[in-house]
């Protein structure tokens, strides 16, 4: 779908149908045909009056969510019709909504079916009354966005069959390659050598070769360094501790993190942003086999700390820990490190599927990240460390569990364990976003559809956009 600003009056404006977002249809010059066929301007609810050549759509409220969602919602009914242009007045909306709602609401996954439709060329006027730099900029900017989260949809999509490690150290080559970052893709002798033997352990079952994928964007004169490192399981089968067979659906999400870490990295360069950014993946696939990793295995991560398996479907935090030693050994002087994984089952249990669990110990960071995740249309929320939950991954044959000893505060455990692998240094610098909820939903919603959301992408963007 194809969006233009224009300077025109709507009514001189030549299109083939127009789109109207309503939130009460009092007004409405149509208000008798609406009323007739019980049309109520609520979100989500959508009418084409063929004759009239006009799409309504009902929008309650201006925040990001209602906008996105009946942007979303009329796309959709006018790319149901033949009509090859559609126009909109802006008026009070707001255009990133708008916009978004678009790209994100008419994102389509057909790779797996075989009849696949034909894509339409159609476009969206939307008219305002002056275009600013400022408008061009938003638009551009919602462009590159909603693409890098398309990207990452597509990425989550894709069977493990088709993405494993070494396809998405391919991916991110590509990504690389598009805009001009420095890429590191490192195998399993390198992380032997380098005694990342947590993250080797976790794949060691597993016919395709672990990767540690490092991208980097260095700006000149680059203002703040920032690290964002990825969980990027291709499949979690759990391991030994195997999953049972309705939870191991849908663990090709598993690698929704490290997705997410490439999809931003796809956009740094695009929004010339001032900030040197690297993004880190450990592409690794947790499977079973005479060659597994063991409960009961002691594993000896990369800072030297020693850590009990007690449960190999913790996996995730494993693969992080060398991954975030590896981002703090080879970057110096780095102003924030945040990681991405879809890393508790008790997160979505906790704060349910569409939010995002912010953890760590800078109280400020993580208010400022909630906030940005709310105006860039994710949802998240801080979850709270306590001294009490530290004492519970404690181990007695060695440093630490990679489980807690209590089911309770399952997302929460599993960022303290992480925390054991933060430098004293950047303990403030750090926030991890558990994003195994709103990763991957089984169901359409808002401007969803079924799978891949492209989590954290969003939120780490107008983080990064507002980096002063
Ligand atoms: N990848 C899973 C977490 C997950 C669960 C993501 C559901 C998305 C949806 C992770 O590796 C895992 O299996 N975690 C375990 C931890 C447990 C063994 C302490 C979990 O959440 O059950
Ligand atoms: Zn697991
Ligand atoms: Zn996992």
């Amino acid at each position: 779908m194809k969006i233009n600003l224009v300077e025109k009056n709507i009514k001189k404006l030549k299109s083939d149908i127009e789109i109207i977002i309503i939130n009460s249809i009092e007004n409405s010059k149509d208000k008798d045909i609406l009323e007739n066929l019980c049309f109520e301007a609520k979100d989500e609810a959508v009418v084409l009056l063929a004759e009239k050549k006009k799409i309504y759509v009902g929008c309650e409220d201006d925040d990001y969510e209602s906008v996105a969602v009946a942007a979303s919602t009329a796309i959709k009914k006018f790319a149901s019709t033949k009509f090859k242009t559609a126009k909109l007045v802006l008026d009070n909306l707001p255009l990133k909504a708008v916009s978004e709602g678009v790209l994100l609401g008419s994102y389509k996954f057909d790779k797996y079916k075989s009849k696949k439709e034909k894509a339409k060329k159609q476009e969206l006027n939307i008219c305002v009354e002056k275009i600013t730099p400022e408008l061009e900029n938003i638009l551009t900017e919602s462009k590159i966005i909603s693409k890098a989260v398309n990207k990452t949809r597509d990425m989550v999509n894709t069977t493990p069959e088709d993405f494993y490690p070494n396809v998405m150290a391919d991916v991110a080559k590509d990504i690389a390659d598009e805009s001009d970052l420095h890429c590191k893709i490192r195998g399993e002798e390198y992380l032997e050598k380098n005694n990342m033997n947590a993250m080797l352990s976790v794949g060691r079952a597993s016919i395709h070769e672990s990767k540690l994928i490092h991208l980097a964007y260095k700006p000149k004169n680059a203002k703040k360094k920032i690290v964002l490192v990825g969980k990027g399981l291709t499949y979690d089968s759990g391991g030994l501790s195997l999953k049972p067979a309705d939870f191991m659906v849908t663990m090709k999400m598993d690698k929704g993190g490290g997705c997410s870490v490439l999809g931003i990295m796809s956009a740094v360069q695009k929004l010339n942003l001032p900030i040197e950014v690297h993004g880190i993946v450990g592409a690794v696939e947790n499977m079973i086999g005479g060659d597994a990793y063991k409960p009961d295995d002691v594993l000896v991560a990369k800072n030297g700390k020693t850590i009990e398996v007690r449960n190999t479907d913790a996996e995730g935090r494993l693969v992080l820990a060398d991954c975030l030693c590896y981002a703090q050994d080879e970057i110096k002087d780095i102003d924030y490190i945040f990681d991405y994984a879809t890393l508790t089952g008790a997160c979505v249990v906790g704060v349910g599927q569409y939010t995002t669990g912010i953890m760590g110990n800078n109280v400020n960071l993580k208010r400022d990240i909630v906030s940005k995740a709310l105006s860039a249309g994710e949802y998240a929320t801080s979850l709270p460390f306590n001294r009490y939950l530290r004492k519970t991954i404690k181990s007695e044959v060695a440093d630490i569990c990679n489980i807690a000893n209590s089911r309770y505060g399952g997302a929460i455990t599993a960022g303290l364990f992480l925390e054991n692998f933060i430098y004293e240094k950047n303990m403030d610098k750090w926030v991890h976003f558990d994003i195994a909820g709103p990763a991957y939903v089984e169901k359409p919603w808002g401007y969803h559809p079924y799978g891949a959301t492209g989590a954290g992408v969003r939120m780490t963007l107008e983080f990064l956009k507002n980096i002063k």
